[in-house]
């Protein structure tokens, strides 16, 4: 397949955000990588096991409430039989956040917490670096963890002053990271996941080709949903470029002479799915041959 994106690396940028994490890994007691709920794969860096070796690493699966529940409750169940910590959330609307706290403190460092409170260092606060490719979230994360008690720590040493120390109360401190990490687009269909969430910015892709394809991805795996939102008839071995005429059809988007405006109505499938319209959709599934495949 032609590449849908435009961009490839970043490498200097990229290799800058992996020396900052690498050496900011010793003023945390552990990583949080949030991941997109829809495409926990895609949006995952392939690298952050190797980056940050033996430290603690649990994962969120923010944007919840856009992902099929089922699925994602298949990928908690997934991550947790490869002995990784996974909850899943909605920073938008702050369902399950309140999970967050209790996650880290009595599951991935309960042996830390019970070894400091045994030697009596009861007020050293926990502090865990939180990493993640552009628009999974960190940011509404962040924010809505600290709230109002959102403040700046004090620069510590070996710590940059272009990274941010958020206190969270109860004791917990997050290091927000600046940088950008991306996966490995080479990759197209990480490329595709990610243009679909809008992760990848649109004036770099070919919004028709990835509407098409998003469309064949959804006629596989939600065909229901594809026909109840646009009313169309899916038949069998109907392409991306049949199923986006189809809706532009039915949504009486035509140029003169009957023509379909594709690009008008790719723009419309995008943004419906983005913003959920289409309903709650999973564009990745756990590996099979697991004991919670589907
Ligand atoms: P980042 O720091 O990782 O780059 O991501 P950021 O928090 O900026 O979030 C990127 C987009 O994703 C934002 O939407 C944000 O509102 C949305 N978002 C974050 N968490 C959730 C979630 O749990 N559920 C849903 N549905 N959306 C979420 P935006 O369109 O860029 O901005 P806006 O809608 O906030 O105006």
């Amino acid at each position: 397949m032609e590449n849908i994106t435009t961009i490839q690396w970043f490498p200097g940028h990229m290799s800058k955000t992996r020396r900052m994490i690498k050496s900011n890994l010793s003023a945390v007691d552990a990583v949080v990588e949030i991941l997109d709920a829809r495409i926990p794969m895609s949006s995952q860096n392939p690298e952050m096991e190797s980056l940050i070796g033996e430290k603690p690493r649990m994962l969120i699966l923010n944007k919840k409430d856009m992902a099929d529940d089922t699925i994602t409750d298949k990928w908690i169940g997934y991550f947790k039989s490869k002995g990784i910590l996974a909850i899943a959330l909605d920073c938008k609307n702050g369902k399950g956040v309140n999970a967050f706290l209790p996650a880290i403190k009595n599951q991935l460092l309960r042996d830390l917490v019970q070894r400091r409170k045994e030697k009596g260092m009861v007020g050293r606060p926990i502090r865990v670096m939180i990493v993640g490719i552009p628009n999974v979230g960190k940011s509404s994360f962040i924010n809505r963890m600290a709230k109002s008690k959102r403040t700046k720590v004090e620069d510590r040493p070996g710590v940059t002053r272009t990274k941010q120390w958020v206190s969270l109360g109860e004791s917990v401190e997050m290091l927000d990271m600046p940088g950008v990490l991306w996966p490995k687009f080479e990759d197209q269909s990480v490329a595709l996941n990610l243009a679909f969430t809008g992760a990848i910015k649109d004036d770099v892709i070919d919004i028709e080709s990835v509407s098409m394809k998003l469309l064949e991805a959804l006629s596989g795996k939600y065909p229901k949903l594809l026909v109840e939102r646009y009313k169309i008839e899916i038949d069998n071995g109907d392409d991306g470029k049949v199923l986006l005429e189809k809706v532009g059809r039915k949504r009486g988007m035509l140029l003169p002479g009957g023509i379909v405006n594709t690009e008008r109505a790719a723009i419309t499938v995008l943004d419906e799915f983005r913003c959920a319209k289409l309903g709650r959709i999973s564009l990745e599934f756990p590996p099979s041959g697991d004991s919670n495949e589907e």
